[in-house]
């Protein structure tokens, strides 16, 4: 196969490491997304609590099914944040002059044609370069783009976040977009972890865009992540199916169930699988076993809700300065745009 040349959006030193396959969505060499897993899901498992990284909920199935959460009447995280994307995307185009738009966990990218559509408005040709672990969102979405954005060259990175933004030319102006409230789903070390290195890979004329879920009333939080049709209990339970796939282990997921909570303290909502009978749980290739009891608690996902001046004031401590705020009339969530210092 005829491997297409490099585009710029790579550093240098980079461009021989990835390679694209099919054509327009590239990875790194030799990575192989689903190896590495393993480990981590049995290191998290022997935790106490037990836990889950929010990585192993995105096979194709739980990708499918978080798009049927976005559709969902009480998940009004992603018809509020695109409402703001939709009113203020001139605005955030405006304030960030840049070439390319790099977004991190992008989905499908639905959200973000409001900034492309603005992008291609006010400068023409330009690059949109998302990263997910998903190769099936990245399909859907360079479908969408090539059908709706012609001026737009589309480059799909197959990768995790650090792999993917630390592959970005920092000398290319580029505008990192990170929606859905997905640093939600990162806990206290995870968080830190994530900034620094994010910030470390911005060059001196870039923005970060992102989205965040505002701490508001217990009721609203509880609904949206214990829907009436049983999707997102669906989404969470569908891990241990993706578990049992990818490690040959015997989870049974008609012997657990879902439950999640608001936990006012930490300000996040708890996302649980809760065994219904006590199972034995193996690892055949990987040699090891856990007694799972019975209404013991397996925490698969949290979802932190904040308050976007604290916010912002701690992305000051990541060389993130503030730009703009941007929210909707009930203030339920918010969108920020933050520029690195240079
Ligand atoms: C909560 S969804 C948000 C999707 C989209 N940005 C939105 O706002 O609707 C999180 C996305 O991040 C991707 N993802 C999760 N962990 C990832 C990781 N470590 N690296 C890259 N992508 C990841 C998932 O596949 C999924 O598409």
């Amino acid at each position: 196969m005829k491997q297409e040349s490099s585009p710029r959006i790579f550093a240098a030193e980079q461009r021989s490491r990835w390679r694209s396959d099919p054509p327009g969505i590239w990875s790194l060499e030799g990575a192989d997304l689903d190896s590495v897993p393993a480990l981590s899901i049995l290191t998290t498992l022997w935790d106490q609590p037990r836990w889950l990284e929010a990585y192993h909920l995105y096979d194709q199935r739980g990708s499918e099914l978080f798009e049927e959460i976005c559709r969902l009447p009480e998940y009004y995280l992603t018809r509020t944040e695109n409402s703001i994307l939709e009113s203020h995307a001139a605005d955030i185009i405006a304030a960030a002059p840049v070439q390319c738009v790099v977004e991190l966990g992008a989905g499908t990218s639905k959200k973000t044609v409001h900034l492309l559509t603005e992008q291609t408005r006010r400068r023409g040709r330009s690059i949109f370069a998302p990263i997910d672990v998903s190769v099936s969102a990245l399909l859907a979405s360079q479908e969408a783009v090539r059908r709706d954005f012609p001026q737009i060259e589309f480059h799909g990175l197959h990768a995790r976040y650090e792999e993917g933004f630390n592959a970005i030319e920092k000398s290319l102006p580029t505008l990192f977009v990170f929606l859905g409230s997905t640093i939600g789903n990162f806990n206290h070390t995870d968080f830190p972890r994530f900034f620094r290195a994010l910030a470390a890979a911005m060059g001196p004329n870039d923005f970060l865009l992102l989205g965040a879920d505002r701490v508001k009333p217990v009721k609203l939080l509880e609904d949206a992540y214990n829907d009436s049709r049983g999707i997102t209990a669906e989404f969470i339970l569908n891990v241990f199916r993706n578990i049992n796939h990818r490690l040959h282990s015997n989870f049974d997921l008609d012997q657990m169930r879902y439950h999640s909570w608001y936990n006012p303290e930490w300000q996040q909502i708890e996302m649980f699988a809760v065994a219904t009978e006590s199972q034995q749980i193996r690892f055949p290739e990987m040699g090891a076993s856990f007694h799972w009891r019975r209404d013991e608690k397996i925490l698969v996902e949290i979802s932190r809700k904040f308050e976007p001046l604290r916010l912002q004031e701690q992305l000051r401590f990541f060389e993130l300065a503030p730009v703009k705020h941007f929210t909707d009339p009930d203030q339920w969530f918010s969108v920020l745009l933050l520029k690195k210092r240079g």
